[in-house]
């Protein structure tokens, strides 16, 4: 169960510019696998589907494949799985048709840990059907949601739970289980945001316990593509807004317009590429990703020791939050420096890193940090190594 990063790396044209990729919380290179296949889908002649030519049967190959790669990649069932340009796009869909039910007087249950992503379009839904928001806090010091506070945030109004998996700046990784289990008792659905953590852990959506899972290719070295995998007959009692014309069937029913083939055929390659991450994974596909994804949370995890230690050692650096589950994300200010500044100065070493909210809107405003820059973000993926830790410490060591 190990990576084999000398080879994982060379996977990875964009690597070879030399800087040290810290920024896949904010979108993850592609492997030259990716490239290629989303260069041969149009090389080799696609259509739109459902057409009587060869092409159209591609383009309807390429889509069915790319619901079983996201079914393989997260536990879930391919014809459950929705896919669309970005999970903002998705969660806006699915608010807005999910909220059709929803009556005056009826609650849900957000948190302050999310991305806002997962945030606006249930608080802009529950105010066109004048349903209440009721706020999961985060305790900040140590950047923990508890699952406990659930018990009394719950009732038998809460039409929805909305969590997320992980932090996309602290890293938090909550007990999801423990708050989708109090959600399912109080009758209520959940949608979870995978986004963040989907690279990072081997993910079961069951165990999760998410009705519905959201999660976006770009994040996990594929194409901007986002998906929502739910079980197919939920999906069959919900009515989105869609085209007289286009197909009432479930999943499509839920994708608008025209879908990118040949990105999809990317979506593909990219849970193929993870799969094969752990050389010595072996069985099917969805057992080789749960592998592979084992050894990649090992790997990163390991090196977020060594990030955590080098980061504290230094004079004037300020961590966020100390989850004890968490990501291999930190966050963090330099004293008597602006995020950006200190952003800045890694990218003249050669260093990416994102500064700002990152949309975590709810949680910098919480954090008291947003009016004023908010902070500094730097992530690990598969693919990056000792070195582009080390790169990173090195850079912030200079700025006194
Ligand atoms: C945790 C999390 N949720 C949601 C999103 C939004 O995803 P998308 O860009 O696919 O809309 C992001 C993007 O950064 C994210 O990190």
């Amino acid at each position: 169960m190990t990576l084999d990063l000398v080879s994982i790396r060379a996977a990875y044209p964009a690597l070879r510019d030399g800087h040290a990729y810290l920024d896949g919380a904010a979108g993850t290179q592609v492997p030259e696998s990716v490239i290629s296949a989303i260069a041969g889908a149009y090389e080799g002649g696609i259509g739109n589907v459902g057409g009587a030519f060869p092409a159209s049967a591609r383009s309807d190959a390429i889509v069915e494949a790319a619901r079983r790669a996201v079914a393989d990649l997260v536990g879930g069932d391919p014809r459950g799985v929705v896919l669309g340009p970005n999970m903002t796009t998705l969660t806006y869909r699915f608010a807005y048709a999910l909220s059709r039910t929803w009556r005056t007087g009826d609650e849900i249950v957000l948190s302050r840990l999310d991305h806002d992503a997962n945030v606006r379009p249930w608080v802009q839904a529950a105010e066109r059907a004048g349903a209440t928001v009721r706020w999961a806090e985060v305790d900040l010091p140590a950047g923990e949601l508890p699952a406990e506070q659930y018990d009394t945030l719950l009732g038998d109004r809460t039409r929805l739970v909305a969590v997320t998996a992980a932090s996309n700046i602290l890293g938090t990784m909550p007990d999801v289980a423990a708050i989708t289990r109090r959600a399912h008792d109080a009758g209520a659905l959940t949608y979870v945001d995978g986004v963040h953590a989907t690279p990072h852990t081997p993910v079961d959506v069951t165990a999760f316990g998410a009705d519905f899972y959201a999660t976006s290719a770009y994040k996990w070295s594929g194409p901007h593509i986002g998906a929502v995998v739910a079980a197919p007959a939920l999906l069959e009692t919900i009515r989105p807004d869609k085209l007289a014309s286009a197909t009432d069937d479930v999943p499509e029913r839920f994708e608008t317009g025209t879908a990118p083939f040949a990105d999809l055929a990317g979506v593909t390659a990219a849970v193929d590429h993870l799969a094969g991450l752990d050389s010595g994974a072996a069985g099917t596909r969805r057992e080789r990703v749960l592998a592979s994804m084992a050894a990649v949370e090992t790997h990163v995890q390991a090196e977020l020791v060594h990030l955590l230690d080098g980061l504290a050692a230094l004079p004037g650096v300020r961590l966020i939050g100390a989850p004890r589950r968490r990501t291999a994300t930190v966050y963090f200010t330099v004293d008597g420096h602006t995020p950006r500044a200190v952003a800045e100065h890694l990218a003249s070493r050669g260093v990416n890193v994102w500064n700002g909210h990152n949309y975590a809107w709810e949680l910098t405003a919480a954090l008291g940090i947003r009016d004023q820059g908010s902070a500094v973000r730097a992530g690990l993926v598969h693919y990056n190594d000792r070195s582009d830790v080390e790169r990173l410490l090195a850079a912030v060591s200079e700025l006194r």
